[in-house]
């Protein structure tokens, strides 16, 4: 069935998919734009940010030190040209969100106020309290209702890019609501569906956030970039994962062990719980590697300390994170620690794009953490995400207006084509599947364990290659998962089943390309190659989709101002 024609399809409903709608329709006034989420927009997994967004806005702070601390942070993995560009696109970015309504806290004086945030110099951060994702994403989705060329398909699951020649043309997508397949056709698509965290056991993010989008690349032939590099906050709390925020930190917080030590002297003795996310989390292994970490009915685990910031502070700039720990392990940090262990956060790696959002294949483009431009390399700096999805939204955005403009509409013979073969696929092939001896949970926690255990925050040739292997078998078991619900309405069972099948692809990708990376840098930390190796590996590598096991490529690194040097805090 033709669900509709418009001129761009945006794949994700959250920060980066709603500022590169609101872009291109302000861009292009002409354009009919639709924004395609599996979840209403304002359940995307950007809501669950906690603590802010980076930008230069003081006399304090430069851009030069802003692109510095990305830089450095992404253990010199990021393409400079692309940081030098994000960085001065923040401000503006800020000020766009304060008048479209955001609330930011402010400084007595009036000024926006702005918080400290790991391997950031100075405080650059700036916040709306400790819910910064809910009043960003809140403010750019009633943005997008002053638009009448802004069109939104709520709860619809995009299973399939249509491609006519070359060039993206729509794509089909399960009406979860209608119980129909539908085709919606499009001049160009942009992927915007967050990053693809769930493929780990223990995470951060929400249970939507499954690779789709960067599965979708991968399918069409584009290249996902430095897929390795996983991010591991330092601070979940044990048994859910729910994130108490590094704003915490940057409010003063510290990071105890049971002997009551502020451990972090030992190995980030200069910035203490202002280190970077990958050494902070390395930091937390091994002292529970060690013995001095506390025991819990979830495993092992360290103390956040608020108790010395008193009860003022902890409500006005921290109140989510006393909610959460209230509500989640029933303590108060007001007279309590807060259990916290590291959980899988975010993935520096994504589909290849330029700072335009264009991919290797024209009229298809990505954004957010679904992207990599790259600016954040080997491991990102915390608050540079929501800044990403914000100046990358609108760069993408504005190029995707452009493209339209020049475009002709396909012929839409492709995407009957389309319609049809996904059909088959799955309504005559998943749908119909009985039963069997697999079920979609079991090997999905199987994945998330291999993952977890092999390509987690320590890697090894050994491990790398046992994950490889298993991911093939477990390819082999996804094929014997059987659906008990027949019904094609609200049918989850389906849809998780489509979602094992991107996450089980991008963890190919992952497991591969750590595999390829003889080094250590950032997040990817090898026990077998335990120094960074400019001299082989100051590239980002490049994930090809192929029969069998990936392609592997890299390319040179762009460096403009900022040679590689040693990464010391
Ligand atoms: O800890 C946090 O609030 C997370 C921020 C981020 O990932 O940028």
């Amino acid at each position: 069935m033709d669900r509709a024609t418009y001129d761009v399809v945006v794949v994700g409903g959250g920060a980066a998919g709603l500022r590169a709608a609101i872009a291109a329709a302000e861009a292009n006034p002409a354009a009919s734009i639709a924004i395609v989420s599996k979840v209403y927009p304002m359940r995307s997994h950007t809501v669950s940010a906690e603590g802010g967004t980076a930008a230069v806005l003081r006399d304090y702070d430069s851009f030069d030190l802003h692109c510095f601390d990305t830089i450095k942070g992404s253990d010199y993995l990021a393409d400079q040209d692309a940081v030098e560009f994000f960085v001065s696109k923040c401000p503006e970015e800020i000020v766009q969100l304060e008048h479209w309504g955001c609330p930011w806290s402010r400084d007595p004086d009036g000024r926006v106020s702005q918080r400290a945030f790991g391997g950031m110099s100075v405080k650059r951060t700036v916040f709306a309290a400790d819910k910064v994702g809910f009043h960003i994403l809140h403010a750019l989705f009633q943005t997008t209702m002053k638009f009448d060329n802004i069109h939104r398909l709520d709860e619809f699951f995009v299973t399939d890019l249509i491609r006519e020649g070359n060039a993206a043309a729509g794509v089909t997508a399960l009406d979860m609501r209608g119980g129909e397949l539908v085709r919606i056709t499009s001049k160009a698509v942009v992927l915007a569906t967050g990053g693809c965290g769930r493929i780990y056991e223990f995470t951060t993010n929400g249970f939507i956030k499954t690779g789709d989008g960067m599965a979708l690349a991968y399918r069409a032939g584009v290249a996902l970039k430095d897929m390795e590099f996983v991010q591991f906050h330092p601070t979940a709390l044990p048994g859910t994962g729910i994130l108490i925020t590094e704003a915490a930190r940057g409010e003063g917080g510290y990071l105890i062990n049971k002997d009551g030590e502020r451990f972090l002297k030992r190995y980030v003795p200069e910035k203490m719980e202002l280190g970077p996310r990958d050494i902070l989390s390395r930091s937390i292994m091994s002292e529970i590697r060690e013995g001095r970490a506390f025991d819990g009915p979830y495993g092992h685990y360290i103390g956040l300390d608020l108790r010395h910031l008193g009860e003022g502070t902890i409500n006005t700039k921290l109140p989510m994170v006393r909610e959460l720990a209230e509500k989640y392990v029933g303590i108060d940090p007001v007279n309590e620690l807060i259990p916290v262990r590291p959980g899988q956060h975010y993935i520096m790696g994504g589909v290849a794009t330029n700072a335009r959002g264009e991919t290797s294949v024209p009229g298809l483009y990505a954004v957010g953490e679904t992207a990599c431009v790259s600016i954040n390399g080997a491991n990102r700096l915390g608050s540079n995400s929501l800044s990403e999805c914000l100046v990358f939204g609108t760069s993408t955005g504005r190029a995707v207006a452009e493209y339209v403009r020049k475009k002709d509409w396909p012929s839409g013979a492709a995407a009957k084509e389309a319609v049809l073969a996904e059909e088959a696929r799955i309504y005559d092939g998943f749908l119909k599947r009985e039963r069997g001896s697999e079920t979609v949970a079991g090997v999905r926690k199987e994945m998330q364990q291999l993952m977890e255990r092999d390509v987690g925050i320590y890697r090894t040739e050994a491990g790398l290659r046992e994950a490889c292997a298993r991911l093939v078998s477990l390819r082999e078991r996804f094929a014997g998962i059987g659906i008990a619900d027949k019904e094609r309405v609200f049918n989850t069972e389906l849809t998780t089943v489509l979602e094992l099948d991107y996450m089980l692809e991008v963890a190919t990708a992952i497991a591969h390309s750590a595999l390829g990376r003889e080094e250590s840098r950032g997040a990817h930390s090898r026990t077998d190659f335990p120094k960074r190796d400019d001299a082989r590996f100051l590239n980002h590598t490049l994930a090809f989709r192929a029969d069998g096991a990936p392609r592997i490529e890299y390319l040179p690194v762009t460096i403009t101002r900022w040679q590689p040097a040693a990464r010391v805090y």
